[in-house]
């Protein structure tokens, strides 16, 4: 296929990862899930005893880290010198440890820099998702999105990919902290000049993904 970027912003419990890997199955296109990458640093600096607050430490961990991350939207694999991580990166210390790696600048520029290689070796046919892709990996995408849901959408989801193991309660602290946490270094609640914001509250999957191509085919 054609170049097509396809940038999507949003919170945690947006839906972003399950909508933009349904979107790039679609499209034919590769997928990027810069959460991933962030966790999978995170999780090996707590495995090799990185101290998560030692800011030179960390950004020599994100420097260093052989990280494999596939971008084939149907294989979902993260591998760490060469160990499956795919799941432990999504366990609940590594969720509450994350911010403290995303909020290393130099940390995030390594990341960066990864992740732009990687839509380079995609042939820039790529659905790619965190939180900085619309403003900061990919400015220049030809299809930018900022999904949004209301607090309580996001934590009714979240709820649901953790099958209903922790309390309403530990759910939301664990949500808006994150949230609180990440916001000190990316904007992900405003959605930037030329960024199309997507309310995907009242939406199922289905639907969102299909407001993503509709928002696709209308630009690019
Ligand atoms: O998307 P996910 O919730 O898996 O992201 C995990 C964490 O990685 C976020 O809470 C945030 O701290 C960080 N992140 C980031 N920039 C991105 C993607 C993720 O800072 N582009």
């Amino acid at each position: 296929g054609k170049p097509l970027v396809v940038a999507i912003d949003g919170p945690s419990g947006s839906g972003k990862s399950s909508v933009s890997r349904e979107v790039a199955r679609r499209l034919r296109a590769a997928y990027l899930d810069t959460g991933a990458m962030y966790r999978a640093v995170t999780l090996h600096c707590m495995t090799t005893g990185v101290d998560l607050t030692d800011s030179p430490a960390v950004e020599s961990a994100a420097r260093t880290i052989d990280l494999d991350i596939s971008t084939s939207p149907d294989q979902e694999s993260v591998l760490v010198a060469g160990s499956d991580v795919t799941a432990a990166i999504r366990e609940p210390a590594v969720s509450s440890a994350v911010s403290a790696v995303a909020t290393t600048m130099g940390a995030r520029a390594e990341l960066i820099r990864r992740q732009q290689a990687l839509i380079a070796g995609s042939g820039h046919r790529i659905v790619a998702e965190g939180r900085d892709i619309t403003t900061v990996v990919a400015p220049d995408a030809q299809v930018r999105i900022l999904l949004t849901a209301t607090e309580e959408a996001r934590l009714r989801r979240r709820g649901d990919q953790l099958g209903g193991t922790q309390s309403e309660e530990q759910l939301k602290r664990q949500v808006t902290e994150r949230d609180a946490k990440d916001s000190t270094v990316v904007d992900f609640q405003q959605a930037a000049d030329g960024v199309v914001t997507l309310d995907s509250s009242e939406l199922d999957l289905d639907q969102t993904v299909t407001a993503v191509l509709e928002i696709v085919r209308a630009v690019a």
